[in-house]
């Protein structure tokens, strides 16, 4: 094959974000490298880190190497200096939903897949888990997230437009129906339209768009339903499609599917460069310590060789690197599984280097 050649940001972030990101940026070079493409990298700030350097979270330099490169890998934002104090106006979240817009990434891509190796390490049962294969299209850049935000004066009330556009639902719903297609041809659409105006025009987008999809098993599902089907049966489900704010929530909810929030990778893409991330935070609680799980980082990089670069081997090297350096028993804490005897606990660098 011609070698290939890409220009990737890197913006490790906040906490934990640097750390993870890190091994993310070495398996992308180790990939380079076997597979004969070349890989330029550039880094960027954003977040808390920005703020610190620059006063803003999304530094024009940071904006204008993602606009000019052929996809980004992040790692996280945030501080808890920030969520102690609510009313701070510059905040490291803005720099994320900034980069989101401005790049018109409108789709975000979950995969919730669960990893035989894993079965005992969730909560839930496994006979309940296995099998357990889900991709989630949670829609990133509309909803109650850029709806208008008003407050009052003395403080006696608040409100957010939760407000969608059926252009905004219409172009997610393609290219999730686009998505089922090439899996199980099944995809349930979850909203609340028994209660939501917004949701209402949401299914009835949907059901317009299944239409051309006749191919595909179209369901709806409201979403406090929803919630409690992912666990109860997480099998029934093949492709979910959903709002900004429903997708948040019933994805970290999903994550115990996984396992652990340092499994979970996402891909935010639109009709230009895509970010690849963890769907995790910068965990302040552990940053610093060398424990944070760098395989949402890893896995993150495989679904931008994947979908980004359409490297199909080369994002398969990787799931199988994975994959085999688990059943070797290497966990980092947050997988680590005390019912297995022969389990080797590693650090973050320690799981790094076993994927490299
Ligand atoms: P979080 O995802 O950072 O952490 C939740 C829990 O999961 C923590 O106990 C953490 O230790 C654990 N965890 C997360 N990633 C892990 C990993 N790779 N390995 C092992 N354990 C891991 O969410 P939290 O605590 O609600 O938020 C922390 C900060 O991150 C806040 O400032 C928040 O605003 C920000 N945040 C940023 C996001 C982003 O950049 N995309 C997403 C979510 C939160
Ligand atoms: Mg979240």
């Amino acid at each position: 094959r011609d070698k290939i050649s890409k220009k990737i940001l890197v913006i490790g972030g906040d906490g934990i974000g640097p750390e993870v990101t890190r091994w993310g940026k070495r398996v992308l070079e180790a990939v380079a490298e076997k597979y004969g493409h070349e890989f330029v990298f550039d880094e960027g700030l954003m977040g808390h880190a920005a703020i610190e350097a620059t006063g803003n979270p999304l530094p024009d330099d940071t904006l204008e190497k993602a606009r000019k490169s052929d996809a980004i890998l992040f790692g996280a934002i945030g501080h808890p200096k920030y969520d102690q104090d609510p009313s701070l106006k510059v905040r490291p979240e803005q720099g994320l939903l900034r980069i989101r817009k401005e790049l018109g990434l409108y789709a975000n891509l979950r995969p919730i897949k669960l990893f035989d190796e894993l079965l005992s390490a969730s909560s839930i049962k496994p006979e309940v888990l296995k099998g357990a294969d889900i991709l989630f299209f949670r829609e990133l850049t509309g909803d109650v997230y850029f709806g208008e935000k008003k407050k009052a004066d003395d403080g006696s009330w608040a409100s957010d437009l939760m407000i969608y556009h059926a252009y905004e639902v219409e172009r997610i719903a393609r290219k999730a129906f686009e998505a089922a297609r090439l899996r199980r041809k099944k995809l349930c659409s979850v909203d609340k339209a028994n209660v939501l105006e917004s949701s209402r025009l949401w299914r009835a987008v949907v059901q317009r768009v299944a239409a051309d999809y006749p191919d595909v098993q179209c369901s709806h599902m409201f979403v406090d339903n929803a919630a409690m089907q992912l666990i109860r049966d997480p099998l029934q489900f093949d492709v979910i499609l959903t709002a900004n704010l429903f997708g948040d929530i019933l994805t970290d909810e999903a994550s115990q599917i996984a396992g652990s929030m340092g499994m979970l990778a996402s891909a935010s893409v639109g009709d230009g460069t895509g970010l690849y991330e963890p769907i995790h935070g910068s965990a302040p609680d552990i940053a610093g310590k060398g424990l944070a799980n760098p395989l949402a980082s890893i896995l993150s990089a495989a679904l931008m060789l994947q979908i980004g670069f359409q490297m199909q081997e080369e994002a398969d090297a990787v799931l199988r690197a994975v994959e085999q350096v688990l059943k070797k028993g290497y966990r980092t804490v947050d997988i680590a599984d005390k019912h297995t005897e022969n389990s080797m606990i590693v650090g973050t660098d320690g799981m790094g280097q076993q994927i490299i």
